[in-house]
């Protein structure tokens, strides 16, 4: 099964509700949101009291993708918070089979992203205890960039690792996704498809709906 998972990153934050409304009214089931730490990557987004705050009122799975240097200190309370997915980047562990344990543990599923240059063989000996892989197709840190078109190769050669070991795991990718590279990332082996500004810039319903068609 394939999903569009919209990333807050780009909606409005005064129309914050509203726009959350929206997208799970138009079929949306996982929300992307992506917090920012000014360390890991060169921003810093959002946190715990939008988390807490959007999570009262929304029923969609929140699917967290923590930019964040050691997250190992704040996976307690983004779980308390609301998280469904916590996602920690392999470059931001100095212990990551120590993290992925510890989001197990909560009850959380877990997922881990790579940056563009990092390679696959970072996931050697935790792949098995993953629920999720998130492939990064821009470098982290902001919307609006464009897709790394290396990328797809990086996302092929994901899907058949994972089908030689016959596991279940979703391979998540952001940065960049668009109704025109979507046909082309599902057919490299994405499931899972991130995108801020191709659903919350312009009509937000209409930009739903064109992904829809194609998935
Ligand atoms: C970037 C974030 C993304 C971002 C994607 O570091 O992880 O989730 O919102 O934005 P677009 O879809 O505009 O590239
Ligand atoms: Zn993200």
């Amino acid at each position: 099964m394939n999903y569009l998972a919209p990333s807050i990153l780009s909606a409005d934050f005064l129309k914050l509700g509203e726009q959350l409304e929206l997208v799970e009214k138009n079929g949306v089931s996982i929300l992307h949101i992506d917090v920012m730490d000014g360390m890991f990557v060169p921003s810093i987004s959002l946190g715990f009291p939008v988390i807490e705050s959007i999570r009262r009122s929304s029923k969609m799975i929140f699917d967290i993708h923590l930019m964040i240097k050691e997250p190992e200190r704040y996976l307690e309370r983004f779980a308390a918070g609301g998280a469904d997915i916590i996602t920690v980047h392999a470059e931001a562990c100095l212990h990551l089979h120590r993290t992925i344990q510890q989001i197990r543990r909560l009850g959380k599923k877990c997922g881990v992203a790579l940056n563009p240059a990092t390679p696959l063989s970072a996931l050697d000996y935790v792949l098995e205890d993953l629920d999720m892989v998130l492939l990064m197709t821009v470098n982290p840190g902001f919307g609006g960039q464009s897709f790394i078109p290396a990328m797809y190769e990086k996302i092929h050669g994901l899907r058949e690792l994972i089908a030689k070991k016959n596991l279940k795991i979703d391979i998540e990718v952001d940065g960049g996704i668009k109704a025109a590279n979507t046909k082309q990332v599902i057919e490299a082996g994405a499931n899972i498809l991130v995108a801020g500004s191709a659903v919350f810039e312009g009509d937000i319903e209409g930009n739903i709906r064109e992904f829809q068609k194609i998935m």
